[in-house]
Formats: structure tokens, C-alpha cells, sequence
């Protein structure tokens, strides 16, 4: 299955990807992660990016997709993948139908924005592994250290108040335009994100099978 996670920056897309791709046994791949490991390892393209995250804004289209198809090169997506962030503009999705890079089923997770803000400001994230947690509703074992590999607990630079609302404006108007763009090719399943993370990811599950059973 070619999965594709679509939601506003806190829906749970990280989350979910991770309960999905373990389900399903294919990775889980979030641009946002690749983009903060090149950044992190100071390459070309992550000194690009670097300003761009930094505003909240997104990375240029080109850049974003040559990393996207990389990535899917790789042995691990040979019987699907989980994109979790890509794409997130009309041109990417474009790109993306022109290439070998292929969608099946397109999950659009919804919350509305006064969530978010709350979700992003508690979120720790694992700065090795890219796994979230929530200091409220999500927090690790010990509170301190990822439980899945160990790696140090940080929050990440763009959860911060002004950067999380300019993300949410960002969303609005470059992203969300694609539920429209998958609604009519048949893709798109939305489900409502604001439960409890438990219900929320049951939902994930059941649309996921229901609407991946008619494919
Ligand atoms: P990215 O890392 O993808 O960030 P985002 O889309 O803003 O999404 P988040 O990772 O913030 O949220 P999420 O939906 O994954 O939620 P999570 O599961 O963590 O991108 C970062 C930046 O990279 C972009 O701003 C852009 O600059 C660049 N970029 C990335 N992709 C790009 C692209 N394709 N093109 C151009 N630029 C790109 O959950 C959030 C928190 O809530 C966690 O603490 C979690 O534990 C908690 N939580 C989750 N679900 C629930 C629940 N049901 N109840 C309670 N708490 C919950």
C-alpha cells in the first residue's frame, strides 16, 4: 500500500504513521525528519531548509521532492511506504502523479487549530529516531529518553508559539487545497483527529482498512 498522511502540523500524522507502518510492516517516511537529520548533519540541502523551517515556512518544492525520491529508491519501499508530509503543496502532488512516485490512498487527519497549538507546545520529539511524545498525553516511560531507541528528548525549534501559528497559516493555504485535489481522484478518507490518542488511532486503523480493502 502507497499511503499518504495529510493534516495540519500537530494532527498526529508522526503518530499515526508509526501505529500504521507497524500494522502494515512498511516504513514510515516524514519529509519533516529527513529535512531535520540534513539539517543536523550541516549538507548542502539541510543548510537550504535551515531558514525555512526556522519561519515556519515550506522548504522549496524541488529540494523537498529530490529527497522524497531518495528515499522511496530505497530496498524497505519496494511493497509500499507511509508518507507522513509529503505532498504538501498542489505542485508536489502534480510532481508526484508525472513520476513513479505512486499514491493509493490519500488519509487526511482533521483537528481544528485551537488543538494543535496545545499538542505542538507538549510535544517532545526523539532527536535519533523521530518518534513523538507529549508531555500530557504521550509521555515516555521515564519522561526523560525515547522508549523505542533510547535517544535524547528535545523540543523542536518550530513548536513555538509564533512559528506553530505561521505553520497553521502555511497549512491553510499551500496544503490543504490538496483534500480537494484527492477528493477527486477518489483517494481521500478523512477522519476526525481530536479524540484521545487510543480512539484516534482505531479510527486510523478502520479507515485505513475499509478504504484499503476496495483498492
Ligand atoms: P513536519 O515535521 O512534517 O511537521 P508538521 O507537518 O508541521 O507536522 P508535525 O510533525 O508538527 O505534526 P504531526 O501531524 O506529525 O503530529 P504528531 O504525531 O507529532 O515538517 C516540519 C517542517 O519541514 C515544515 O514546516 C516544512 O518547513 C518542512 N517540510 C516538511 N515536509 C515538507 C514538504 N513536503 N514540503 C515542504 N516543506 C516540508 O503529534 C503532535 C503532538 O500531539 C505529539 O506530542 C503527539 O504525542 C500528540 N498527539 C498526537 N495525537 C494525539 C491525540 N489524538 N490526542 C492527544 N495528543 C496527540
Amino acid at each position: 500500500m502507497k499511503l499518504v498522511l495529510l493534516g495540519p502540523p500537530g494532527a498526529g500524522k508522526g503518530t499515526q504513521a508509526a501505529n500504521l507502518a507497524k500494522e502494515y510492516k512498511i516504513p514510515a517516511i516524514s519529509t519533516g525528519h529527513i529535512i531535520r537529520t540534513a539539517i543536523s548533519e550541516k549538507t548542502p540541502v539541510g543548510k537550504i531548509a535551515e531558514e525555512f523551517i526556522k519561519r515556519g515556512e515550506l522548504v522549496p518544492d524541488d529540494t523537498v521532492v529530490e529527497l522524497v525520491k531518495v528515499r522511496l529508491a530505497e530496498d524497505d519501499c519496494k511493497n509500499g511506504y507511509i508518507l507522513d508530509g509529503f505532498p504538501r503543496t498542489l505542485a508536489q502532488a502534480e510532481i508526484m502523479d508525472e513520476t513513479s512516485i505512486g499514491v493509493d490512498l490519500v488519509l487526511d487527519i482533521d483537528v481544528p487549530d485551537e488543538k494543535l497549538v496545545e499538542r505542538l507546545s507538549g510535544r517532545r520529539e526523539c532527536k535519533k529516531c523521530g518518534a513523538a511524545y507529549h508531555v500530557l498525553y504521550n509521555p515516555t516511560k521515564n519522561g526523560e529518553t525515547c522508549d523505542k531507541c533510547g535517544g535524547e528528548l528535545v523540543m523542536r525549534s518550530d513548536d513555538v508559539p509564533e512559528v506553530i501559528l505561521k505553520r497553521l497559516e502555511v497549512y491553510h493555504k499551500q496544503t490543504e487545497p490538496l483534500k480537494e485535489y484527492y477528493t477527486k481522484q477518489g483517494k481521500l478518507t478523512s477522519i476526525q483527529g481530536q479524540k484521545d490518542l487510543a480512539e484516534t488511532t482505531r479510527m486510523v486503523l478502520d479507515a485505513v482498512k475499509e478504504a484499503g480493502a476496495k483498492l
